[in-house]
């Protein structure tokens, strides 16, 4: 009844909204206005293909944003969905100047009949973009992933799939209340107080010299680089290709005018880099729209504000390597063997090991003469992978690398199991192989470290609830324009290099990480990945502080190679944010149900810091228009986390619901068998490393920060990973067990009776306990009478007996203890010791059993900060 209503509310609108433009326009003057809005994007996508190709062929007047738009040019089907967005956005704008519709409550598309505006977007190719696919001709559904994830919900099939638009969590907050960014008209009020220049926010709130830079105690740079490479299989916002406005035929990048799609950054007087410069911009191209958003929003009956498209499918799929479109997805792949392949370099390899296949483009990467400064120097193109992103640092190329060879060694692996298989069962089974080990690695490993165990344990995400198809995977905007941003500040101003000793590799030196931008010859020529690899676990993160935010490498020397105005990251994500419409920082603050700080003393207490809170006020003049990206990450940290209370839990919610969303989540009924997600549950990226680069010696850990000497393990002590569940049909290809042979000597004499059966000793492993629980170690030392459980965590006793226990624990925690329970009632209280933000939790005890008595641990708080080589060990002294 409702929507009946509401039709009719709109319909009569419209009628109203009619009356008063008089007639609706003639169908003619419609058809003229697509053809020559197209003629005017395809001239502008021209004209920039050939200026592009030519900076980039001459390298002339190739400039820092050259490359930010290159990489952030929609390639392929994005191309498509961009060029149709742009073909009906401005359509309609041709239509509203050419018949003066000036009246902001009247659109174009009021004026338009139901039949034309169809035509409209049939003609722009926007129809096609929103038709619903028919799942029911797609082969293997239930088994893979399709490369876009369309149909992975089978009631709604574009949720997820690339190329759709960002959700709004919050209704966008457009200028215009459509389309145009905050900041647009700079004499605009927003919330009754202008918003201040981006690059102005920058200088004052963020600014570091690299000296200042303080690193993480607890996490490795790995687990910045990491989150790097999981935003790249999660979002990816094209910008428009043009790099002209349509109006003006204004070059972005040679001016400072506010005109579709260029929204350049202005420079505050007295810049310190600009200084007397400050009429120049940092070019900015805005994001591209999506179809049938913005002031096209009626043609699908979408809400009438701009959208974003986010080109990546919204699942863990471990996209950046195999790609989310089928053109790229098929170029990635070997298709001259039936075996399986990922493609890889033939020109070059890594101390025989296997590099990444180069893009066939000549290219931005060709830098090695210009930073190295020898003329001669012998240059090559930049490497090619799932995702375009994968040269933007070597640390993240390098992850890119052994990833790929990952694949291979899994199919190549699979084939030897299953040499009946073909070479497309043998490539999917192993790309649905990394598809688990990165849900796995990303829920246990990573996000608890980032969003802290509490928020990790709490409503917001919790224990894997099973498969909604109700629950909307997709992107949301606020999460990749800025929640997931949060890392940015957590990135060290060198790319760090390594020896087999961990120590500073002489011959290739760290690099400062404005000279590692999009440089894959440096793993071609100089030592390949295993000094960068070794240097991401091997050395800190950096610690994002409130006084220490953004280094001078990433605010000052963006993509400086190219000569010109670098750009700066901090401005990027503020500029990024106001493009998008997103809401500010209390506008969030309210939908995470946190508390809405308005005047400075309550703003003092939610960033515990009062000298902060009064810089921010005076930018901004009111909490409200805080940029929400620069809020987020000035929070102080959430409990055992990385982001504070805001991006916790945008972050949490995302990760919820691209796990919820997903009918092909690893842990979902019948996508791996019970054997094989126990083996996906083995998985560590230091097994990864281990099988794919020379380095023989790994932290057990990865992601938490041990200096040289403890925690680090051999790879021959680190378990294979098991694919014999993989074995098609559960056939034992070893064949029949034959005859028994004939006997052998005699062994030493044995023990007597029980007391040296009954004993266990284990750690915990990558495992992820529930605080109050018991602690399930999973990881077996000794277990030789299972009477240890490393399911339940259970203890119990089949020898009545007197029993020694023992435990030794650490935790990532302020605060912790751990308890040993005898048939659920509390024994012992762990000891603990505190130091620089470990808690060691240790006990030993001595308790008599009987048959069928239980005894376990378990953490009350801080349980899910335990670390992996945590132990807990028993056997019994005597029997009674
Ligand atoms: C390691 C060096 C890194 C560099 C140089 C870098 C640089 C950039 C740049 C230039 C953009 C586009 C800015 C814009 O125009 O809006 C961007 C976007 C983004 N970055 Fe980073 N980034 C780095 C690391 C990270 C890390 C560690 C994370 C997260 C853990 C991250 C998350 C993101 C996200 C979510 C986006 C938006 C992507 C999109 O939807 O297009 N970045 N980054």
């Amino acid at each position: 009844m409702a929507r009946v209503l509401c039709v009719l509310a709109v319909g009569l609108c419209v009628c109203v909204l009619a009356q008063v433009a008089a007639e609706t326009l003639s169908r003619s003057a419609v058809l003229r206005a697509v053809s020559d809005a197209k003629k005017i994007i395809d001239d502008a996508y021209t004209y920039s293909r050939a200026e592009t190709l030519r900076r980039v062929r001459t390298r002339k007047d190739l400039n820092p944003s050259d490359l930010l738009r290159l990489v952030k040019q929609p390639a392929r089907e994005t191309r498509s969905a961009v060029r149709a967005a742009d073909y009906l956005e401005y359509t309609l704008q041709l239509l509203q100047d050419r018949h003066h519709i000036h009246k902001r409550s009247l659109n174009a598309t009021d004026l338009i009949s139901a039949e034309d505006l169809e035509t409209i977007a049939r003609l722009t190719g926007c129809a096609a973009r929103v038709r619903q696919p028919n799942c029911k001709t797609t082969p293997h559904l239930n088994q893979y992933r399709t490369t876009t994830s369309v149909c992975n919900n089978r009631k709604f099939p574009r949720r997820g799939s690339s190329n759709t638009p960002f959700l709004r969590l919050l209704p966008a907050e457009y200028q215009d209340g459509v389309n145009l960014p905050q900041g647009w008209d700079p004499m605009l009020q927003r919330n009754g107080a202008l918003l201040p220049l981006v690059r102005l926010v920058s200088n004052r709130i963020l600014s570091t010299a690299n000296e200042d830079v303080v690193s993480d105690n607890l996490y490795t740079h790995l687990i910045t680089i990491f989150g790097q490479w999981t935003d790249h299989d999660l979002t990816f916002t094209p910008h428009s290709p043009s790099i002209r406005s349509f109006n003006s035929g204004t070059n972005c990048d040679e001016s400072c005018l506010r005109t579709e799609p260029c929204f350049p950054i202005r420079i505050p007087p007295n810049d310190t880099r600009f200084g007397r410069n400050s009429d120049e911009c940092i070019p900015f191209f805005r994001s591209a729209p999506a179809c049938g958003t913005g002031n096209t929003g009626h043609i699908f009956g979408a809400a009438n504000v701009r959208e974003q498209l986010n080109s990546l499918t919204a699942f863990l799929d471990v996209g950046q390597v195999y790609g989310a479109d089928e053109g790229l997805a098929r170029d990635l792949r070997d298709l001259t063997t039936d075996s399986g392949l990922l493609r890889v370099n033939e020109g070059f390899n890594d101390s025989g090991r296997e590099l990444l296949p180069f893009s066939p483009m000549k290219d931005m990467c060709a830098s090695r003469g210009r930073i190295t400064n020898d003329t001669n120097a012998e240059e090559v193109p930049c490497f090619i992978a799932g995702d375009e992103r994968v040269d933007e640092n070597i640390g993240l190329s390098s992850m890119h690398t052994m990833m790929m060879r990952e694949h291979n060694r899994l199919a190549r692996a699979l084939a030897k199991l299953n040499p009946q298989w073909s070479g497309e069962t043998l490539f999917q089974e192993a790309r649905k192989i990394m598809g688990g080990y990165f849900q796995v690695i990303t829920f246990r490993d990573y996000l608890r470290h980032i969003i802290g165990p509490d928020i990790l344990n709490g409503p917001e995400i919790g224990p894997f609830p099973g498969y909604d198809e109700n629950v909307d995977p997709s992107i949301s905007n606020v999460f990749a324009t800025a929640a997931f941003r949060f890392a940015h500040l957590a990135i060290q101003p060198f790319m760090f290099r390594l020896d087999e000793n961990y120590q500073d590799h002489q011959k290739w030196p760290s690099v400062l990480f404005h000279r590692n931008f999009f440089t894959p010859w440096r793993l071609v020529f100089e030592g390949g990945i295993d000094p960068v690899i070794r240097g991401l676990v091997g050395r800190q993160a950096k610690l994002n502080v409130q006084d220490h935010m953004m280094h001078d490498e990433l605010r000052e020397r963006l993509f400086e190679f190219l000569g010109h105005v670098a750009l700066d990251l901090a401005a990027l994500n503020m500029q990024r944010g106001r493009d998008h419409g997103l809401p500010g920082y209390n506008s969030w603050r309210r939908f995470c149900g946190l508390s809405k700080p308005r005047t400075l003393e309550e703003l003092a207490v939610v960033m515990n810091n009062t000298e902060l809170a009064r810089q921010l006020l005076e930018l901004y003049g009111t909490v409200d228009n805080i940029d929400v990206w620069l809020g987020g990450v000035a929070e102080p940290f959430v409990n055992g986390g990385r982001v504070g209370p805001l991006f916790a839990c945008i972050i949490a919610r995302q990760f919820q619901r691209l796990r919820q969303g997903d009918r092909l989540w690893w842990e979902n009924d019948d996508v791996f068998t019970e054997a094989q997600r126990e083996s996906l549950q083995t998985t560590s990226l230091s097994r990864i490393m281990c099988d794919n680069t020379g380095i023989t010696e790994v932290p057990e850990n990865p992601f938490e920060f041990r200096p040289r000497g403890a925690g680090y393990t051999r790879c021959e002590d680190i378990p294979a990973f098991d694919l014999s569940p993989w074995r098609a049909n559960g056939e034992d290809r070893q064949g029949h067990p034959g005859p028994p042979g004939p006997q052998g000597p005699a062994g030493p004499p044995g023990s007597n009776g029980a007391a040296a059966r009954a004993a266990f000793a284990v750690r915990l492993g990558y495992n992820f306990p529930h605080p109050g629980k018991p602690i399930a170690f999973k990881n077996v030392i000794y277990n030789g009478q299972d009477l240890y459980n490393t399911k339940t965590g259970v203890f119990t006793c089949t020898q009545p007996g007197v029993y020694q226990f023992d435990f030794h624990c650490t935790l990532y925690q302020n605060v912790g203890n751990v308890d040993l329970r005898h048939n659920d009632k509390l024994v012992l209280h762990s000891f603990t010791t505190q130091q620089s933000g470990y808690v060691t939790a240790t006990g030993g005890t001595i308790l008599q059993l009987a048959t069928g008595d239980t005894v376990y641990l378990s953490a009350n708080y801080g349980g899910n900060g335990l670390t992996a080589d945590s132990f807990f060990s028993g056997h019994i002294l005597f029997s009674v």
